[in-house]
């Protein structure tokens, strides 16, 4: 059985926020998501997280994928793992990772589970040139950990060492709760420290290895916002390498921001300050301009997304849309359709080859093939009250600056003639004209504006 045991009781005081430490995002997810989700793909048995201070902001975003263990006033990391009764009895291995620290990678948890097979207990270290406040990991002259000694406690001498604790270990679950009800709390910060696993294992005869990590901002705690916006750098980057070696073209990687969970495919091109958020999906082709924002949508084989805003919506293949328009709530483009400036689409979906070109809104609209919507049409969807649907079907013309008032069908092949408000549906084949009768007054225009009077 392999356990995990996510501490997140702490107050992190140090964000200066009114959010959770563990919810503040990295790459478009909360710390403590990222933690969950890894644990999940290497099908950890059960995953137990202590929780206190403003403990409901992560019971709503976790909800049922893990169980919960309540620690009010946070003692010490021991005290916190004391709480998780529901681990008490059971065999196997348990992991026990800090909640602030959010990009350790699915690789090492498995190789640290694996190293404990031959292990009772398997710290996570790092070498690093600046210790700072982190733990010392203490080994005697033959190389064997001996104990973890935490900064405040340190020595001169123990804090010129260099290894430092991650806070993530992991441990034989019997010998774990064995041995954390002797944790005693007589050091300087009168804590229990999970850390005195190590030393009180050693009297004792049990063995304690470390696995020491190449990169030790993988297990970089995040304690303020500066170290929010490094963990943020690193995993980017990281996340845009993958794409580039899957071949993706980012312009300026250092500019791109693409969240964990997107996915792209090869020949897809990215132009700097490019924002892809939630479940977005790329295929193959499509060129993403600057200054674009796409979430939870998919675009299409080949298409291009200039300076606009997509939002849970559907771009299919070969469509242009932008500069500067808006789709959003379930709107769907068929292939080939042309979108062009200032449009903003809503829960509309519109059939292949039709040309939104300018200035448009169209709101729980459906809209035919090959259809030409002028520039500055408006579908009124609203009376203030209820929405109503606008249907224009295959081949019709809408000109310039028309308002469909909606409920309205307008046939297929018909137009309705520019400046036109309709309340009324067309006929296929029909055209419509609703214009007011034009007043012609000789000269006023020229005494209008010289002023010369009525
Ligand atoms: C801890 C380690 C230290 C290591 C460092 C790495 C201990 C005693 N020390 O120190 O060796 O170098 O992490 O980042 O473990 N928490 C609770 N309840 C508590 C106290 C803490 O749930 O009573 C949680 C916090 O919310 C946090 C995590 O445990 O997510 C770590 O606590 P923190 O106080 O940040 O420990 P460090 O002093 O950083
Ligand atoms: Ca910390």
């Amino acid at each position: 059985m392999k356990n995990a045991i996510i501490l997140a009781a702490g107050k992190g005081s140090r964000m200066n926020s009114s959010i959770n430490k563990v919810m503040h995002n990295v790459v478009d997810k909360p710390l403590i998501g990222h933690l969950v989700e890894k644990l999940e793909q290497l099908h950890v048995d059960e995953i137990n997280v202590v929780v206190g201070f403003q403990h409901e902001q992560i019971e709503e975003y976790l909800q049922d994928r893990v169980k919960y263990s309540y620690q009010m006033t946070p003692l010490g990391t021991a005290d916190a793992v004391k709480q998780v009764q529901s681990l008490r009895d059971k065999k196997g291995k348990t992991i026990i990772l800090v909640g602030d620290a959010p990009l350790i990678q699915a690789e090492t948890i498995k190789t640290m589970f694996e190293a404990a097979e031959s292990s009772d207990l398997v710290l996570l270290s790092a070498q690093v040139k600046d210790a700072a406040h982190y733990g010392r990991v203490v080994r005697d002259s033959y190389g064997e950990i001996v104990s973890i000694i935490e900064f405040v406690d340190a020595s001169e001498e123990q804090k010129s060492i260099k290894e430092i604790n991650t806070g993530i270990m992991v441990v034989d679950n019997q010998l774990l709760f064995e041995y954390i009800d002797k944790i005693k709390n007589d050091n300087h910060k009168q804590e229990y420290y999970i850390t005195d696993l190590v030393s009180l294992f050693h009297k004792d005869g049990y063995h304690t290895t470390a696995i020491k990590l190449s990169d030790p901002v993988e297990a970089m705690g995040i304690n303020d916002r500066i170290q929010l916006s490094w963990a943020n750098q690193w995993l980017q980057s990281k996340i845009n390498e993958q794409w580039m070696m899957a071949g993706v073209t980012l312009i300026n990687p250092s500019q791109t921001y693409i969240s964990i969970d997107a996915t792209l495919e090869a020949d897809v091109t990215i132009y700097p300050n490019v924002i892809i958020k939630g479940k977005t999906h790329i295929k193959t082709g499509a060129t993403i301009l600057s200054n674009s924002w796409i979430e939870d949508s998919e675009i299409g084989q080949y298409s291009t997304i200039d300076a606009s805003k997509i939002k849970d919506s559907i771009v299919k293949d070969y469509v242009t849309v932008g500069p500067f328009s808006h789709l959003r709530m379930n709107t769907v483009i068929e292939d080939h359709v042309r979108i062009g400036n200032f449009n903003e689409f809503k829960k509309t979906h519109v059939q292949k080859d039709s040309r939104i070109a300018h200035l448009s809104y169209l709101g729980d609209s459906e809209i035919g093939a090959d259809v030409n919507i002028g520039c500055g049409v408006v579908t009124v969807n609203y009376d203030g009250v209820n929405k109503y649907k606008t249907i224009v079907e295959e081949g019709a013309f809408i000109g310039s600056n028309c308002n469909l008032i909606a409920p309205i069908r307008v046939g297929a092949h018909a137009v309705v003639a520019a400046g036109s408000t309709i309340s009324q549906d067309v006929n296929e084949d029909d055209m419509v004209i609703e214009r007011a009768p034009l007043i012609i007054k000789n000269g006023k225009g020229l005494k209008y504006l010289k002023k010369e009077g009525k």
